[in-house]
């Protein structure tokens, strides 16, 4: 693979890599290269030209200095679960492995904040915190195997963001490594911070394009005692969508509110082999409502007022969740949607997001460019947030980068998202796959800011080049 340009390569830096993290933490075997080649974005693969798992800040930072002196290109990754190929290596290079830095620091009980490394997996960083009462709510449905640097890197959702909001509302100061090899910290450990520009949420969502993370402060809150979870079958997809405002125009807040087309749960059930949810052809979707608290009495008349509602929009027989087990299968189900509809083929996946109550709109017109371009969509995905994934099925395409008439659908999509008051991604960012779709939501002067921002951080355009957009 190239480089950017450089006298060295990658490749002819590797004794010195080698110095800096110890000769069996920097890899250039096929093996490895092809492992990293990846992540769960479609059916990509850019070959790095070495791989290296630093242990420290420091490591990062001597890798850096070498690798911005010899313009050498560095893509860094978590655990390579991203969807919009953030963690793609496509100009080859250094792939930068953040999966030793994987300890959980410090929970400091008293001011209900975490400290950690960015290579701790989410659902690990989530339960180290329960135990001592605590909660960290933003749950990517990869949680299990996700890293908590990654979620920062993209600015994670999930479902609990309904009620709970993202990764940014949990972040509270960074430790980061700057393309120059610079360590800085971002911020401060407070919960309220009006000093100066604020370079903490500049980081969150960056891509990986401003500095690498090497320190994480979060943000916890007390861990709701009870929860209460029921799923609800709708004759009509577009029904559902409607459903989704009124629950909020009504006062609720729940703690999950995801939508379901039947498609998906079908594949998805049948993958997981699982029966808890009986399928008739007279459902089009399901909503999927949990409301959390501390009052179990307050919780019942919740549900109970949120099912009554729904049948104003044609609900069917809704199956209450009777214990953990029931629950946890319930999310499970939805949790396993996205790998399940892409084994299925489904395997072009955007993550839409409009004003909640647009959903209705978005759908019927994800429908209408289905039938005119010719492709098979299931839609998914965080209805309370607004946040619809539409996964796409093209006989004969593997991929949205290459195929003529999937970009013209993706435009017409987008655009019409635009229309709707809505943007190009929720939660997944832009990455490579959705960068040349920029213009459709911004305008030019925009544009030309961010990359006056990508400057005056990454002068020689080394760290994660031609992700999010290309600097011309
Ligand atoms: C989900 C991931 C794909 O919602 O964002 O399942
Ligand atoms: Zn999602």
């Amino acid at each position: 693979m190239v480089t950017v340009s450089g006298q060295n390569t990658a490749v002819e830096m590797a004794g010195r890599f080698k110095q800096i993290v110890g000769e069996s933490y920097v890899l250039a075997d096929d093996e490895s290269r092809n492992h990293y080649g990846h992540d769960e974005t479609e059916q990509l693969l850019y070959l790095p030209d070495v791989v290296i798992k630093p242990r420290t800040a420091a490591e990062i930072s001597a890798i850096m200095k070498i690798c911005n002196e010899h313009r050498i290109p560095v893509t860094p990754r978590g655990a390579g679960t991203g969807l919009s190929g953030g963690a793609l290596p496509h100009l080859g290079g250094v792939l930068l492995s953040t999966e030793r830095l994987n300890t959980i620091l410090n929970i400091d009980e008293r001011n209900l904040q975490v400290t950690t490394e960015p290579g701790v997996i989410t659902e690990v960083l989530q339960n180290a915190v329960k135990a001592k009462g605590l909660f960290y709510p933003p749950d990517p449905s990869s949680r299990g195997s996700c890293f908590i640097g990654g979620n920062i890197a993209e600015n994670s959702g999930g479902p609990k963001a309904v009620k709970y909001g993202v990764v940014k509302d949990y972040v509270l100061n960074l430790e980061v490594v700057l393309p120059n090899g610079e360590i800085i910290w971002t911020g401060a450990n407070v919960l309220k911070n009006s000093t100066g520009y604020n370079l903490t949420q500049l980081i969150v969502g960056s891509e990986g394009t401003l500095g690498i993370v090497t320190k994480i402060v979060l943000k916890l809150i007390p861990l709701p005692a009870h929860d209460l979870l029921m799923l609800v079958p709708f004759k009509s997809l577009e029904k559902a969508g409607e459903a989704v405002s009124a629950i909020f125009r009504a006062g609720f807040i729940p703690s999950g509110l995801e939508l379901v087309e039947i498609d998906a749960l079908k594949i998805v059930s049948e993958m997981v082999d699982s029966h808890v949810v009986a399928v008739s052809d007279d459902i089009e979707a399901h909503l999927l409502i949990e409301v959390d608290g501390n009052n179990p009495d307050v919780l019942m008349q919740e549900i109970e007022a949120i099912a009554t509602l729904l049948q104003q929009f044609d609900a069917g027989e809704i199956l209450f969740a009777d214990d953990a087990q029931q629950k946890a299968e319930l999310w499970k189900l939805r949790r396993r949607v996205a790998e399940a509809v892409k084994l299925a083929g489904y395997t072009i996946e955007e993550d839409t997001v409009v004003p909640r109550a647009e959903l209705p709109a978005l759908i019927r017109g994800v429908k209408k460019l289905g039938k005119e371009h010719n492709f098979h969509a299931v839609c998914y995905g965080h209805a309370g947030d607004g946040n619809l994934h539409v996964r796409i099925k093209k006989e004969g395409t593997a991929n949205s980068l290459e195929d003529a008439d999937m970009i013209e659908s993706l435009r017409a999509l987008f655009k019409l998202v635009y229309q709707l008051g809505g943007t190009i991604s929720g939660e997944h960012g832009i990455g490579l796959i959705q960068k040349s779709y920029m213009d459709i939501v911004f305008a030019q002067e925009n544009l030309t800011l961010m990359r006056s921002i990508k400057k005056a951080f990454d002068p020689n355009n080394i760290l994660n080049a031609g992700k999010i957009f290309d600097m011309k």
